[in-house]
């Protein structure tokens, strides 16, 4: 397919200072311009650090041979379009320079890789030095820290742009891995007659990390697991795992059908959640003393729908766990009793179908097969599939989105409708948290996470990536 035109014609990137813009933004920035994505377009840097040109230059140089080497053609063509505005956000004086630096252009596209704190403020400025007008406007998560203030966010950025120039980000709608569950569902007529309540047992996703805050207990203090993971990158999985099939691709058709799951899913239930910390995790620098913050949680929760009434959903997410995985995992319900199978008393093991969404990611299907020999025994089988294997090195999921959100195509953002629900299903646990509860690092939780998982089975676990 041809590349779609970009109209976005200047890039301003607010907290270019910041972690976000080292690791993923610079290095996504360097790679539009290697596919000449960009334009020529100027790249400006907007954050409080006070440095010049030619220091963001270098700093954006070595952030992004930190992933790969430079091609000396390609940073030639970039170098010089790299400037940097500095000063305080709640200042008249940082918009002043950034509209000198953006004269003669029309539509620019505003990051706001930032605390959400600065949201307001930002969009204010930007709007009381007439910025706004033809500019698009990217937000980073956590979009708010609940359901009101997601509200107060949604209000002041719809003040100044219409909602098809808000681009709400969630990183993991740009991976391969994830966005495949939507092909993988609709585009093979194998899965969809038994994709509903009569086949299915019980769905369980599962996003772990084999290592804690990272140097990010700071900001990881103020939002926990639940903030962090479970309403956005979470849900955005259960979404692809529910919906109903979109009447188009286009983006309004994709959120109308997420949109609508959200609003069968019951408001998660306080006594159906556990929340752990790890070990530890109060002794980290950033963290406030005495810090109730989960690092993770598990729950339990229905869809009451035609499709999904009575299937149990077993999600968890949490750091340092045993592995990092993100998978989800469909289990499909158990066959009758074997009559040929001889003297084996039980029935076969249930089919699992496992999406490995991950760094290693692929699709397993676990069937039962016959052993060798003279019964007519059975043993479980993998059918594997490696996307790797299949189709390459996918693009970095910041590089897609930053191209998708130039491009002004919003099929792999957040709705404002869709993120008020989202803060709806958690609002409860929000309001009303269980304790915390302490595990020990490179385990699966607490011991109640592990009960909750066995009045349904028992949890899948992930193998190691
Ligand atoms: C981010 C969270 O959104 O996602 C981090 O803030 C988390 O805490 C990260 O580590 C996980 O992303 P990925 O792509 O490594 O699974």
């Amino acid at each position: 397919m041809p590349d779609a035109p970009i109209d976005t014609d200047a890039l301003v990137l607010f907290g270019a200072s910041g972690d976000l813009a080292k690791k993923k933004i610079f290095p996504s920035i360097y790679r539009l311009e290697e596919r000449q994505r960009l334009n020529g377009m100027p790249i400006v840097g907007v954050a409080s650090s006070p440095w010049d040109d030619p220091t963001m230059r270098s700093y954006v140089k070595e952030s992004i041979e930190a992933k790969h080497p430079t091609d000396p053609a390609v940073w030639s063509a970039l170098e010089p379009r790299l400037t940097y505005c500095s000063g305080d956000y709640r200042q008249d004086d940082i918009y002043g320079q950034l509209a000198d630096h953006l004269q003669g252009r029309e539509h620019p596209l505003f990051y706001l890789a930032i605390p959400p704190v600065l949201f307001e403020e930002v969009v204010e400025g930007l709007a009381r030095h007439n910025l706004v007008e033809g500019a698009k406007v990217v937000v980073e998560k956590p979009f708010g820290r609940d359901r009101k203030s997601a509200r107060e966010l949604n209000d002041v950025l719809h003040r100044h742009f219409p909602e098809q120039s808000i681009f709400r980000i969630d990183h993991y709608l740009g991976k391969d891995a994830i966005e495949n569950i939507l092909v993988f569902r609709f585009a093979n007529t194998l899965l969809e007659p038994v994709w509903n309540r009569n086949f299915i047992a019980k769905i369980e996703v599962t996003i772990a990390e084999d290592f804690g805050t990272a140097g990010r207990a700071k900001y990881y203090d103020t939002a926990g697991a639940l903030r962090d993971i479970m309403q956005n990158h979470m849900l955005e999985i259960v979404a692809l795992l529910a919906m109903e099939p979109p009447v188009s691709s286009t983006g309004d058709a994709l959120r109308d059908e997420k949109v609508k799951v959200y609003r069968q899913i019951r408001t998660f239930d306080p006594n159906r959640v556990v929340r752990g910390q790890y070990r530890g995790y109060i002794d980290e620098p950033g963290v406030e003393y005495g810090s109730d913050t989960e690092t993770f949680v598990a729950l339990q929760f229905e869809i009451d729908s035609w499709r999904w009434s009575g299937v149990p959903w077993l999600v968890r997410t949490g750091k340092n766990m045993p592995v990092s995985a993100t998978e989800a995992v469909v289990e499909f319900n158990r066959p009758p009793r074997i009559f040929f199978a001889g003297d084996t008393t039980g029935t076969s093991p249930s089919n699992h179908l496992r999406f490995r969404l991950g760094a290693d990611p692929g699709i397993n299907l676990q069937l039962s097969a016959k052993t060798s020999g003279d019964r007519l025994a059975t043993h479980p089988v993998d059918l594997e599939v490696t996307q790797d294997a299949l189709f390459g090195d996918s693009e970095e999921p910041y590089e897609r989105l930053l191209e998708d959100a130039m491009e002004g195509d919003m099929r792999r953002f957040g709705r404002a409708d869709a993120t008020d629900e989202q803060w709806r299903i958690v609002q409860q646990v929000v309001d009303h948290p269980s304790p915390v509860q302490l595990y020990e690092q490179g385990t699966w939780g607490p011991q109640a996470a592990i009960e909750m998982g066995q009045l349904y089975g028992g949890w899948h676990d992930p193998k190691r990536e």
